[in-house]
């Protein structure tokens, strides 16, 4: 039987087995995705997919022999969401609108050596580079703040895409300080079999960002940072979106052992330890918990730094391959 015969039995089959089959003449919708690839939006039957269908899409893809039912609940693109980016630069966080600031300046010395080691062009190949968490010792260090900087200021190059994943689950804070309603996420990927990365991922105004919130509150959702179901999402995300950088908001290192656990399987970790706050004994505590990820970076928040007018509040750098220095 040629091949043509075989499509044709096969969409008699589908026909017979009650499955609507789109003729040649209808044509479905075409709709970018937030990877930039074109992929053919179906709302009522599987048809055959001419373009490349781009990750998020994969599974409504593979459905082609489920029945209309199934194929209709998974959507076939990111949901998209809008963020007052004014009200970013009110909050005092990094706009897209003003690339200029001095924190966007910071940030742009701060994100270097993280890109180069995702994007393989360290000094040696990270495993999982693209895979950043950034945690700190104790709560209140500026973690938030700097996933939330950090994965704007990298989706602002020209070459990079960004997933910033809320899995601070404990205390979500992302969303919020990103000015967006609550909504699914994370915990109910790892809770709920029948939710895939790409029905919660939301894509954004800023155009290479897309976000993963913390999501539906669960009474255990510490515990299930570290579960069997967390480390096959990471593992997913690693080889669905191998090419983005996706950066992790979590827990301190030092208030729950789950955090470390989720250390353990990221490319770089960034410490963010808050100046003259911080006692060394909790950093150096801090960064033996994280002694096998390969990449570790101390980034001192809110050291004081010289500014053109003078003293002003910022972000000192400091940051080691392999053990990070506790002078930093
Ligand atoms: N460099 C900075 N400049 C200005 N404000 C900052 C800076 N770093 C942190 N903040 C502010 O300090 C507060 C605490 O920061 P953030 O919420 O990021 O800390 P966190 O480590 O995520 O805390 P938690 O452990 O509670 O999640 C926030 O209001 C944040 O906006
Ligand atoms: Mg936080």
């Amino acid at each position: 039987m040629s091949l043509i015969e075989q499509a044709a039995k096969r969409l008699e089959q589908l026909r017979k087995a009650g499955v609507p089959v789109r003729g040649p003449e209808s044509d479905g919708g075409l709709v970018p995705t937030d990877a930039g690839v074109e992929t053919r939006v179906q709302s009522d039957a599987p048809s055959l997919q001419v373009s490349t269908p781009a990750p998020e899409t994969r599974v409504a893809a593979a459905n082609v022999t489920a029945p209309a039912s199934v194929v209709a609940q998974a959507p076939a693109v990111s949901r998209r969401i809008d963020i007052d980016l004014q009200a970013l630069a009110a909050r005092g966080l990094m706009s897209p609108d003003a690339p200029r600031s001095q924190l966007a300046d910071q940030f742009r010395v701060i994100k270097r050596p993280l890109i180069a080691n995702a994007m393989g062009r360290g000094v040696a190949a990270v495993k999982r580079g693209n895979l950043i968490m950034v945690t700190s010792a104790l709560a209140g260090e500026g973690k938030s703040f700097t996933a939330i900087n950090l994965a704007i200021s990298i989706a602002m190059e020209l070459d990079n895409t960004v997933m910033l994943v809320d899995a601070d689950v404990p205390k979500p804070s992302v969303l919020k300080m990103l000015g967006v309603p609550p909504a699914r996420g994370l915990l109910d990927v790892l809770t709920d079999q029948s939710v895939e990365l790409s029905h919660v991922l939301l894509r954004t105004n800023v155009e290479k960002l897309s976000i993963l919130p913390s999501g539906t509150q669960h009474a255990r959702a510490t515990e299930l940072l570290a579960s069997a179901a967390m480390v096959q999402t990471v593992d997913e995300m690693a080889s669905r979106y191998p090419d983005r950088i996706i950066i992790f908001d979590s827990p301190p290192l030092l208030m729950t052992t789950e955090s470390r656990v989720l250390a353990g399987h990221m490319g770089q970790v960034v410490l963010v330890v808050r100046a003259e706050s911080t006692a060394r004994s909790d950093v150096k505590h801090a960064l033996m918990t994280i002694e096998s990820c390969p990449v570790k970076l101390m980034l001192l928040n809110q050291a004081r730094t010289v500014s053109q007018d003078g003293y002003g509040y910022g972000y000192g750098y400091g940051y080691g391959y392999g053990y990070g220095s506790e002078g930093a």
